[in-house]
């Protein structure tokens, strides 16, 4: 007759390769998970820089309008070393701060229309592109310490287009490259 503890012995011998292999299993699942993960976030040219995870509920800066060839809405959002440079009005940004431009296609509301009664209301229609300014005084002094990215469903755009960013956010030279000023 087998006691209790040599059953539960056996028991658990039986059980823990199982466990192993669940393990195992799962830390596979995962890693092919991450690894699939950052294979759809490719890094832009010249900046190296790649989508920064959770921007998209980083706090508002400001919001624009662009007419033109743009005609879009775009929504301009910061990290939180951003927000705090902002809000303490001192300039240079540090390093570490990242400041995203949203942008959607500028459309009519006909819904919004109706409960108007005029034809007044524009809303956002489908995301154009994603552009980020990643500051990294050393790394990017070349282009002011801004990196530059701009991203299109994942993908990010050509070497041609990046090197466009810099030369064009020279005016900006005394708000350390950045036009967009905090909305009171
Ligand atoms: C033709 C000039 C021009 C080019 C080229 C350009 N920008 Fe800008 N950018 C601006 C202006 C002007 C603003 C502010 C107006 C706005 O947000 O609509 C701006 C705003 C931004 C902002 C928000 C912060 C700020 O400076 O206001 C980011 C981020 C940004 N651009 C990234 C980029 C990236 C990345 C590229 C290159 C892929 C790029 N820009 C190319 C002119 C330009």
């Amino acid at each position: 007759m087998k006691d209790f503890r040599t059953w539960s012995k056996i028991v658990l011998k039986g059980i823990a390769p199982l466990v192993g292999a669940v393990i195992t299993v799962a830390a596979f699942a995962a890693f092919s998970f991450t690894a699939s993960g950052h294979a759809t976030k490719e890094a832009a040219p010249i900046s190296g820089v790649r989508v920064p995870p959770g921007y998209r509920d980083w706090k508002l800066i400001s919001v624009a309008h662009e007419e033109g060839n743009l005609n879009d809405l775009r929504a301009i959002l910061g990290n939180d070393i951003a927000i705090k440079a902002y809000r303490s009005g001192k300039l240079p940004f540090p390093d570490g701060t990242i400041i995203a431009r949203l942008a959607w296609t500028h459309v009519p509301s006909e819904e919004n229309n109706r409960a108007f009664g005029r034809i007044q209301s524009f809303v956002t229609g489908s995301g154009t592109n994603i552009q980020f300014m990643v500051k990294d005084a050393r790394k990017y002094a070349a282009t002011g310490g801004w990196g530059y990215a701009q991203f299109k469903d994942g993908k990010p755009a050509d070497e041609g287009l990046h090197k466009t960013c810099f030369p064009c956010h020279e005016p900006a030279k005394s708000r350390d490259f950045v036009f967009t000023q905090y909305a009171p």
